[in-house]
């Protein structure tokens, strides 16, 4: 009897009837099925670059954050969390995916984590899509903190109207604060319950032109700025904005990541795909 290769067993074992889903067998002997982690702009663009490569099958993961989330405009979409490392495990062999893109915000440390273990254990190739930090440049007022509470300590020294451009996710941090007044910029509200400092919200999506951050900065008479260092054109212009008008930044410096093969932009991705 015609005893199958290793290779077309395990390709068999891992697109086994319980992960059917009506592919072609071109799709399973041809194509690779790569998982974007997403949420960011770059990740949605590499779906759609990921898409126009041949032999690749796109499927994008988002965490289900806003309401109105950033779609990739090809490939397929999944929605909210994998139930923790064992449940990413789980998606990576059920679908089953062959690579691995983790292309989710600097500041998405748990899901990071996650991915480069999971990619580990289950022997996928994976690659971490990162954009570099923004440098200091000559005129810039940094102060550089670890970590949103460290952010908050270094404000009570010195501010009375702050610029929280941080998002929604961390604003108890800044609760307690109650001397200074407080401009926050989400695309979504927190959710209920969250506390949040005295001020005032500003639902907005980036990206954010150089004029209308200064024009915000100077309207709200802003003397220090709150700002994750996302790296990014998207939202710089609140960073040139501030160093035009002298205005101080407490920067909150990014979480550790993993010692994993890494790339800075959407082209290199695209490279690292075309060598799999
Ligand atoms: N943090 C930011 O400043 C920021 C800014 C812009 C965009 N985002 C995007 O928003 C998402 C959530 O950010 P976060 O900081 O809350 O992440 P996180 O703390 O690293 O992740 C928390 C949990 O959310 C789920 N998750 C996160 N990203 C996911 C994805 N792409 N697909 C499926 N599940 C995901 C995972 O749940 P399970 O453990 O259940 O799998 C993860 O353990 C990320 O995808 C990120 O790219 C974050």
């Amino acid at each position: 009897m015609f005893e199958k290769p290793r290779w077309l067993k395990s390709r068999l074992h891992r697109h086994s009837p319980a992960s059917a889903d009506c592919r072609t067998l071109k799709d399973i002997f041809v194509k690779k099925r790569l998982l974007i982690l997403g949420g960011t702009g770059d990740a949605a663009f590499l779906a759609v670059r990921a898409s126009q490569i041949a032999d690749i099958e796109v499927v994008s993961s988002l965490a289900g954050r806003t309401k109105q989330p950033l779609t990739p405009k090809m490939g397929t979409v999944r929605i909210g969390g994998f139930g923790g490392l064992a449940g990413l495990v789980g998606f990576l062999l059920d679908r089953p995916i062959d690579l691995l893109i983790d292309a989710t915000h600097p500041f998405a440390a748990q899901i990071s984590a996650n991915a480069a273990v999971a990619a580990a254990e289950c022997n996928i190739p994976y690659l971490l899509l990162v954009r570099p930090a923004w440098e200091m440049v000559e005129g810039d007022r940094w102060i550089e903190v670890a970590s949103h509470s460290e952010a908050a300590t270094a404000l009570s020294a010195q501010s009375q109207r702050v610029f929280l451009t941080i998002g929604r996710q961390e604003l108890a941090a800044f609760a307690g604060l109650d001397a200074m007044w407080f401009l926050m910029r989400a695309i979504d509200p927190p959710a209920p319950n969250t506390p949040v400092p005295n001020g005032k919200l500003l639902l907005a999506r980036g990206p954010f032109s150089l004029e209308d951050e200064r024009q915000l900065l100077l309207e709200y008479h802003i003397d220090t700025i709150v700002s994750k260092n996302s790296g990014g054109a998207a939202t710089y212009a609140k960073i040139i904005a501030a160093r035009e008008l002298g205005i101080p930044v407490v920067m909150v410096q990014r979480p550790p990541i993993a010692d994993v093969e890494q790339v800075a932009d959407v082209e290199g991705a695209i490279s690292w795909l075309i060598s799999q």
